[in-house]
């Protein structure tokens, strides 16, 4: 079957085959240009799909192969006061934080982008990975004013300072795409 599926048996099947092949392709040797390459993929990816997890994972691994720098790129969705774990490529993670405890609760907490070049130097930081060395969180906010968090996202890296405001001006137009996807 799964043969017969990657033959192109349907149109839903040959959709699936584009997409794979279209979808990852980084050519920009600079952060911001390699960003403004991923908008364009990552619209493509989601378009027509109505399922969030299906979108979210694609979202994620589009994402890491963009990031080089990334160890880990995964979403926490906020459910009540807490984020619990959802789609993510790397390595396995906590699954619940706390609104307000660690870089993910913390982010979601205020609204506001967090970069820590250094973990070690943030007061609660939550090391999933021992390894990990620094770290990003964007939250995810609804669209339109008073719209309510509905989770963040995470990219942690084992280089020291991966992440600056190249990456926190680059990521801002992806995460509304990810805030546009239908959440409930
Ligand atoms: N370091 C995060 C926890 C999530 S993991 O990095 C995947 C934090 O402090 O919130």
């Amino acid at each position: 079957m799964y043969a017969i599926v990657y033959a192109g048996s349907g149109p839903g099947c040959y959709r699936d085959r584009d997409l794979m092949a279209e979808s990852t392709s980084f050519s920009a040797a600079d952060k911001a240009g390699r960003y403004r390459e991923l908008l364009p993929q990552l619209a493509a990816v989601v378009d027509g799909e109505p399922d969030l997890v299906a979108n979210l994972a694609n979202a994620t691994a589009l994402i890491r192969d963009c990031v080089t720098a990334a160890s880990w790129v995964g979403v926490y969705l906020l459910r009540g006061d807490e984020l619990v774990l959802g789609p993510f490529q790397g390595k396995v993670a906590c699954v619940r934080i706390p609104l307000g405890r660690g870089v993910c609760g913390a982010a979601a907490a205020t609204r506001e982008t967090v970069v820590v070049p250094d973990v070690d130097a943030f007061p609660g930081h939550i090391a999933c990975d021992a390894g990990s060395r620094s770290e990003i969180v964007v939250p995810i906010v609804e669209p339109g004013p008073g719209g309510r968090v509905l989770g963040v996202l995470d990219l942690d890296s084992y280089q020291p300072a991966a992440f600056d405001d190249d990456d926190a001006r680059g990521l801002a137009p992806v995460v509304a795409v990810l805030a546009g996807l239908r959440w409930r």
